[in-house]
């Protein structure tokens, strides 16, 4: 399949890429190397994906609507992945304007540019956000635009836009609800990222909120469950990729403590615009998907802490 992966320079991106690439598809990368975390790591992501990609790679910015139409018409695909974003609910707390531009507008741009392009299907990265702050397993049908956060708000419009051009054009969307993504490369502004990039440097952590749980997943499992979405599924839906197994913050500071056994640790008051809980309900992938996700808590955690060993001079 000839397919493009919006922001595959970011975390996700760049491990999907690098899958798709081994399953012998024609991988297009979009991305504008956009500076809310370092470029220089951007860049190390984008050439981990093979010397494939330098001639992959188109560096866009996908709120410009007539290049990215005029993209897309170039490359005429047959899937699209849209991963670029604004990720992040503490910053878009402080710009909630950046996001309607980033998470919301050039979604719509995509979404034209699809069409335009007569693109077959569409994948779009949402988030385990738009559920609000509601508690126990999240299914799908449980998310009701009663959220906490800018960048959730900006998903959830972008999902209602999806929705939207799926009638205009007729292809198939598939929105896909990812849960705490973590693994090597992980981040550098989510939790693991920041712990253990203070870890490393034996400084103290700073958790907000202990009573906080995460449904974290490892990022292999993210990306089956796109590949999935991607070559098993011939319709339209909306559907959750998580691990399902809801970890606590101080389940997860007690399996680094392994790790490094002298942490400290100051607790403070949980952030605003933070759920206390996303517990994701993964039937319907396990249904219509086959997803299953492979890697523990436990395993995951490991090798992401390698990894951060191995790559300090980029967390
Ligand atoms: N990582 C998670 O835990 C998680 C959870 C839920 C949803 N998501 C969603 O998954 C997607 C990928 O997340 P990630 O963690 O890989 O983030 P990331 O920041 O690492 O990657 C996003 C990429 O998109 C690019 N980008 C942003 N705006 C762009 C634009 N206008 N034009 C071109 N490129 C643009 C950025 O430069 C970046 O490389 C995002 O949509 C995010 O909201 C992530």
């Amino acid at each position: 399949m000839k397919i493009i992966i919006t922001g595959g320079a970011g975390f996700i991106g760049s491990h999907l890429a690098r899958r798709l690439m081994l399953e012998h598809h024609e991988v297009h990368i979009i991305d504008c190397l956009h500076p809310y975390y370092s470029l220089e790591r951007k860049r190390k992501q984008l050439s981990t994906i093979d010397s494939l990609c330098s001639e992959s790679f188109t560096p866009l910015n996908l709120l410009n609507r007539e290049e990215t139409i005029s993209c897309f018409q170039s490359i005429l695909p047959d899937a699209v992945i849209h991963l670029a974003a604004l990720p992040g609910v503490a910053y878009s707390i402080e710009r909630p304007l950046e996001y309607v531009d980033y998470d919301v507008k050039a979604t719509i741009n995509v979404l034209e540019a699809c069409g335009q392009s007569e693109a077959k299907q569409i994948i779009f990265a949402s988030s385990s956000s738009v559920y609000g702050n509601q508690t126990g397993p999240l299914k799908e049908e449980m998310a009701n635009g009663n959220v906490i956060s800018p960048y959730a708000a900006s998903k959830y419009s972008a999902e209602s836009f999806c929705h939207v051009y799926r009638h205009l054009y007729g292809y198939e969307t598939k929105i896909l609800r990812f849960f705490t993504v973590y693994g090597p490369w992980v981040r550098p502004d989510m939790a693991i990222g920041i712990f253990l990039k203070k870890l490393l440097q034996n400084q103290e952590i700073t958790l907000f909120g202990e009573d906080r749980v995460r449904d974290f997943t490892y990022i292999d499992d993210i990306v089956d469950g796109i590949y999935l979405s991607l070559t098993e599924l011939h319709k339209s839906e909306v559907i959750n990729i998580g691990s399902g197994k809801p970890i606590s913050m101080l389940s997860l500071l007690q399996e680094l403590k392994q790790y490094f056994p002298k942490m400290e640790i100051k607790k403070e008051e949980s952030r605003i615009g933070d759920v206390v809980q996303t517990w994701a309900d993964i039937r319907k992938a396990n249904d219509l998907l086959g997803y299953r996700p492979q890697i523990s808590f436990a395993q995951g955690l490991a090798e992401t802490v390698k990894w951060a060993k191995d790559n300090e001079a980029f967390l």
